[in-house]
């Protein structure tokens, strides 16, 4: 932001990135960063949620990090909630690109390898699209809702197309549970089975890792 403050960010949500979060919004507070003019971009939400429900994505940015820095509200993008198909989804990626396209994509890591919502899968998925939980997802969240059934089926995400598509990429992950998901992703086949792997064919990714999340490398 300081090199380039008009800059296009790709954003993720997570607990990986709330560290990062509040120490951006320390900075902004400090006067020593601004998001004024920047335009930002979330990965993912879930289908079926508006940005009102405690556990839409756009909720979980507005407080960790909108409400909490200069950003312009109105140049903050996460995806709807509310599409129908994945040509409605498409158009998220269209968005993306009269913005000018990702300057810095920022991601966290599934335990299974996942970027964005694009699970193991025996094809890598292009553009924006919607997504089918598995029931493993819908199990791992159903702690953040009163029952099973109130945990969304489906999600919205960029495609692996749209994450490659940014210029920068900012992998981050934190403890030993990410581990093998890490060694996969750097030393692993190129392979749907695990999404990540594919950032190894971008020129510009950095994977920022702390010692558990690197034990296997
Ligand atoms: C979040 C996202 C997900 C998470 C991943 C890791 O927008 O797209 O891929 O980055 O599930 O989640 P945490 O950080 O909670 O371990």
């Amino acid at each position: 932001l300081n090199e380039k403050p008009e800059a296009v960010l790709g954003l993720a949500t997570g607990s990986t990135p709330l560290g990062l979060y509040a120490e951006l919004a320390r900075l902004c507070a400090a006067g020593e960063l601004s998001f004024a003019k920047c335009t930002t971009f979330n990965l993912d939400e879930y289908i079926g949620l508006d940005g009102t429900h405690d556990q839409s994505y756009r909720y979980f940015m507005n407080k960790n990090l909108f409400e909490k820095v200069d950003v312009r509200m109105e140049a903050t993008h996460v995806p709807s909630g509310a599409v129908k198909s994945d040509e409605e989804a498409e158009q998220y990626d269209a968005q993306i690109k009269a913005a000018g396209g990702i300057d810095l994509q920022l991601l966290g890591i599934g335990n299974n390898g996942h970027i964005g919502f694009n699970e193991p899968a025996d094809t890598f998925v292009y553009g924006c699209h919607i997504v089918n939980l598995t029931q493993s997802t819908i199990q791992a969240n159903r702690r953040f809702f009163d029952s099973e059934d109130d945990v969304p089926r489906q999600a919205i995400s960029l495609g692996i197309g749209s994450i490659m598509n940014a210029r920068r990429i900012l992998l981050l992950a934190t403890g030993a549970d990410k581990a093998e998901a890490i060694r996969n992703a750097v030393y692993g086949d190129i392979n749907p089975r695990t999404q990540a792997s594919i950032l190894r064919t971008h020129s510009n990714v950095i994977f920022l890792l702390d010692k558990a999340a690197a034990g296997l490398l």
